[in-house]
């Protein structure tokens, strides 16, 4: 079997730990591992298949001998070095919203667009879509086949893990500092987080809007490969580490019942439906925390329009919504194209 050298940029990160689990726990045929961070990381070590790795620095020829660039590093660091690793012959695939919405990269989800990939000859890069648009697409893309979604009306409650560590480290500090009756510090966001929920996620921008709204707006209909679909979201910071959830309202052209989309969900890759509130079962930030489905459950009719849906839409954001989704495109890639 072929085997790859692959690097993985931002290593020591939230996503970046959890791509080199993903790597081991679906036996991506890996080579050679190269773990990369910042300068503050040399002398870590980390794990891979038992064996402890050392990360090295991020620098301009880390990717000599490479085959595919994990990248996770923030999105300026990775806007420099993306190209850097494309031009010595890596094929990069990129997590930060650097260039997701660049016309010349492709931008997938394996079980929405897994045709998109062979786009990546053009720049070498494939984006990794933000972690909301992912799980909330995986869901929309059977009921689009089936009845055509005109508009989508998300409000999400998203965990802090999709920050990073740093913000992982804060939520664990102000709880404790609460318990204990001490001063809350404040540091990753501009408000606490504890006990909180903040309608703040990523800059805000002239519309009004946050950058992490205009993702979920923007990103949908490049990856749905259609631009027709309105979205409007409004996304909100919880106290919660891993798992982001969200309400979805969908408006469809044609008709759709609640059994209709259930039957469809069922049989959709990637996707386990949790519908059963007469046994208080619906899908739980939780309990799909680690997993590597998008769970959907309160399905039902939205009665105030002629062919509308409600549900409620919850993935890990770490795995599906970032590390896991990365290396399926790995897959997809040396299965089709290396
Ligand atoms: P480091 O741990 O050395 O700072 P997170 O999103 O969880 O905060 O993680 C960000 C990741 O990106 C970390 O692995 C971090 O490394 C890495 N990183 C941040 N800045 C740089 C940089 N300038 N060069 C390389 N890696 C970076």
């Amino acid at each position: 079997m072929k085997t790859y050298n692959v690097a993985v940029a931002g290593a020591t990160g939230a996503v970046g730990n959890e791509m080199i689990s993903v790597l081991e726990e679906r036996d991506f045929p890996v080579k050679n591992l190269i773990l990369l961070a910042s300068s503050r990381s040399v002398g870590k070590t980390l794990s891979f298949k038992g064996k402890s790795v050392k990360v090295q620095e991020l620098k301009e020829d880390s990717f000599k001998g490479i085959d595919i660039g994990l990248f996770s590093p923030g999105g300026s660091v990775s806007m420099k070095f993306a190209p850097i690793a494309a031009a010595s012959g890596c094929v990069v695939i990129d997590n930060t919203s650097a260039f997701r919405m660049d016309p010349d990269v492709p931008l997938v989800v394996p079980e929405v667009n897994e045709h998109a990939i062979a786009g990546y000859k053009s720049k070498g890069i494939i984006a990794n879509p933000n972690c909301s648009t992912i799980q909330m697409v995986v869901v929309l893309k059977p009921l689009h086949d089936f009845a055509k979604i005109k508009r989508v009306v998300v409000s999400t409650y998203q965990a802090v893990s999709g920050t990073g560590m740093k913000a992982i480290k804060e939520l664990e500090q102000q709880v404790l500092n609460i318990y204990n009756a001490r001063k809350v510090e404040i540091k990753v966001y501009p408000h606490q987080i504890a006990f909180n929920c903040l309608p703040h996620i990523d800059s805000f921008l002239d519309n009004g809007y946050t950058k992490e709204e205009m993702k979920m707006v923007n990103e949908t209909k490049k990856i749905m490969e259609d631009y027709n679909i309105a979205v409007t979201a409004t996304t909100v910071r919880v106290p919660v580490f891993y798992g982001h959830s969200e309400s979805v309202n969908i408006e469809f052209e044609k008709e759709i019942t609640p059994a209709k989309a259930r039957a469809l969900l069922k049989k959709a890759p990637g996707v386990k439906v949790v519908d059963d509130p007469s046994k208080n079962k619906y899908p739980l930030a939780i309990n799909a925390a680690g997993k590597d489905d998008t769970f959907v459950g309160r399905i039902r009719r939205d009665e105030t329009i002629s062919h509308g849906l409600n549900m409620w839409i919850v993935a890990d954001n770490i795995r599906k919504g970032a590390a896991l989704n990365a290396v399926q495109i790995a897959e997809a890639l040396i299965r089709k194209y290396l």
